[in-house]
């Protein structure tokens, strides 16, 4: 059989002809390809002696590994200097400016809840929570307001079936609460705020239908109707910074609290009512067996937007909800 080492050299100055690896595949094609020179010699084979065939093959198969070592080399070669021809082409244009990084922020009826729990967790009030969908029994019944009561129109409640309504107030969050507590055998005192969200067909200018409440419930042995003015009074003086601050309880009703009250706080010249408040009702207590001969205690529960408003002199109360970046971008830190 025929030396076929030149094919090496041969190959080699093909392939160094080549600029694109398209062009080299076609170059490959006339050695490695089905009717190249190499394919062809190695079929040949068959044609030797059974002596002859191992040397001859074992020599085609180096030049074979020379061929392709050598395409190798090419392939490799051509894909680098392509891709420094790219790198060199496609500079960077630093001088570009930046793109704008947008930074969020907190929602301010957020940093509301955020003071209020700050506040009242200095003075030893533990954050309770409840669901929103809440059953007829814990928003109405076991508040002492019963079926047909009047007291259920007040509340121009949202439905969700004929058992179950949007709360309307954080107050079933104390029921919850104390029944809770009970099974967990934890006596009074019991301390704590409930923030949420609340639920109302209501909408004006200092009414949504969707707003925020935080409940306080404080129940011990000996709670009155003073350590609940002191509480707020002093809540509400940390919250505005203001000691000066004037609060008015008015006389009121609420069916879960007697005697009841309604807080306003001076405000443009005139007083806003910024929530109900008054001694937990015998009944509540007993919904969820607690001896009211023995525990008194107190509730209160506070509109959130209201003070948002007051805090940051925000004149209508649907500024929080539009969603307007230019309004709620002010409130970020
Ligand atoms: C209540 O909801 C009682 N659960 C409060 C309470 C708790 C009394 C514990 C006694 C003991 P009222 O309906 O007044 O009460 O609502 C409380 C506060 O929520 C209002 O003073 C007001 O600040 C706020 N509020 C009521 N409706 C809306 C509304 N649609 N949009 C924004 N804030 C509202």
């Amino acid at each position: 059989m025929a030396n076929l080492d030149h094919l090496i050299t041969e190959a080699e100055a093909d392939f160094a002809a080549c600029d694109t690896t398209t062009a080299l595949e076609d170059a490959k094609a006339k050695y490695l390809g089905k009717t190249g020179a190499l394919t062809t010699a190695l079929k040949g084979l068959g044609k030797l002696s059974a002596e002859e065939r191992p040397k001859a093959g074992a020599a085609i198969n180096v030049v074979k590994k020379g061929v392709e070592a050598a395409l190798n080399a090419r392939r490799e070669a051509i894909l680098d200097a392509a891709q420094a021809a790219q790198l060199a082409n496609e500079s960077l244009d630093i001088t570009l400016p930046a793109r704008a990084q947008s930074q969020g922020g907190l929602h301010p009826v957020t940093l509301t809840l955020q003071r209020i729990e700050q506040l009242f967790h200095s003075i030893g009030f533990d954050v309770a929570t409840g669901p929103e969908v809440e059953t007829d029994f814990y928003n109405f019944t076991a508040l002492n307001i019963p079926e047909n009561h009047p007291a259920r129109a007040m509340h121009d409640t949202f439905y969700v079936d004929d058992d179950h309504v949007l709360r309307t107030h954080t107050s079933p969050v104390q029921v919850h609460y104390m029944e809770d507590a009970l099974k967990e055998n934890k006596t009074p005192p019991l301390k704590i705020i409930a923030p949420g969200r609340v639920y109302r067909v209501d909408s004006d200018a200092t009414h949504s239908p969707m707003f925020h409440q935080v409940e306080g419930l404080w129940v011990d042995q000996e709670i009155s109707f003073a350590n609940l003015k002191g509480v707020v009074q002093d809540f509400l003086q940390k919250f505005f910074e203001r000691d000066d601050l004037t609060v008015r309880f008015r006389p009121s009703f609420f069916p879960f609290t007697e005697p009841s009250a309604e807080m306003d706080m001076s405000w443009n010249g005139g007083w806003l009512e910024i929530g109900g408040c008054g001694m937990v009702h015998p009944e509540v207590f007993k919904h969820v067996n607690i001896d009211s001969e023995q525990y008194q205690g107190f509730a209160f529960g506070l509109g959130v937007e209201r003070l948002a408003m007051l805090r940051y002199g925000v004149n209508d109360l649907r500024h929080f909800f539009n969603n307007d970046l230019r309004f709620l971008s002010q409130f970020s830190k």
